[in-house]
């Protein structure tokens, strides 16, 4: 047998925080949906989540995950928002609007809108009550589809499932004659771990296989 010498974490003797770092040091570069909520009175919501991707395409379902907040154990405004009024959207963060988008993750009263504290504007969606992001080139408007909660206790994540039901994109970031997003327009950011993020400039090509 070849030699395989590697430090060991067993999760089961280390604190669930020391666990989480070391995944999401390693679960990179993570994509950033900027899920827009409301809640029962209409009042916004807006908050990026990086353990979010695409779960299905035959039906389309994207997926992301709210964690319970790691000193209360209480949910997060959007989890408790889509809980009650089951849709939202997810819109892309690019490198214009990272800085705002990070002002969305500080830890406002439920009710309180992320909107007005970063300075991103909401725009009424077409088939969901929750908003739109004026200043992000792409947008998805979804329906819940299901919710999976594993825990109750600070850090236990919730699979929030949704089905896309209408995507906007600014023409800016699409080829004219083939409709793709080309990467290199979209200027989409991604999160690692702790406080990095990461842009998605540096790519190459590699065929599939026949
Ligand atoms: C780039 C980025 C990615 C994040 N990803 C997640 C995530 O996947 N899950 C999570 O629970 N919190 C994540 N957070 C933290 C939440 O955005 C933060 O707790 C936010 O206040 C939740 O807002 P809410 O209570 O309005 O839902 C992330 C923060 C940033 C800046």
């Amino acid at each position: 047998m070849q030699d395989f010498k590697r430090d060991t974490i067993d999760t089961a003797t280390t604190s669930w925080v020391a666990s989480y770092r070391r995944l999401t040091e390693v679960v990179i570069p993570r994509p950033i949906a900027l899920v827009a909520t409301v809640d029962p009175d209409g009042n916004t919501n807006l908050a990026p989540f990086s353990f979010f991707t695409v779960v299905s395409s035959n039906p389309p379902f994207i997926a992301f995950a709210p964690h319970r907040v790691g000193r209360t154990g209480s949910k997060k405004d959007t989890l408790r928002n889509v809980e009650q009024v089951r849709e939202f959207t997810v819109s892309v963060v690019n490198e214009e609007i990272a800085e705002r988008v990070n002002n969305c993750a500080a830890p406002l009263p439920y009710g309180d809108s992320e909107f007005e504290h970063s300075g991103l504007t909401p725009v009424a969606a077409e088939r969901v009550k929750a908003p739109l992001v004026a200043e992000s080139p792409v947008a998805l408007e979804c329906t819940l589809e299901e919710i999976r909660t594993y825990g109750d206790e600070g850090g236990a994540g919730s699979l929030v499932v949704g089905r896309v039901v209408l995507m906007h994109f600014d023409p800016a970031v699409r080829d004219p004659v083939e409709g793709r997003v080309l990467p290199e327009l979209l200027r989409a950011v991604g999160r690692m771990g702790g406080s990095l993020w990461c842009r998605t400039r540096d790519t190459f090509l590699l065929d599939r296989p026949s």
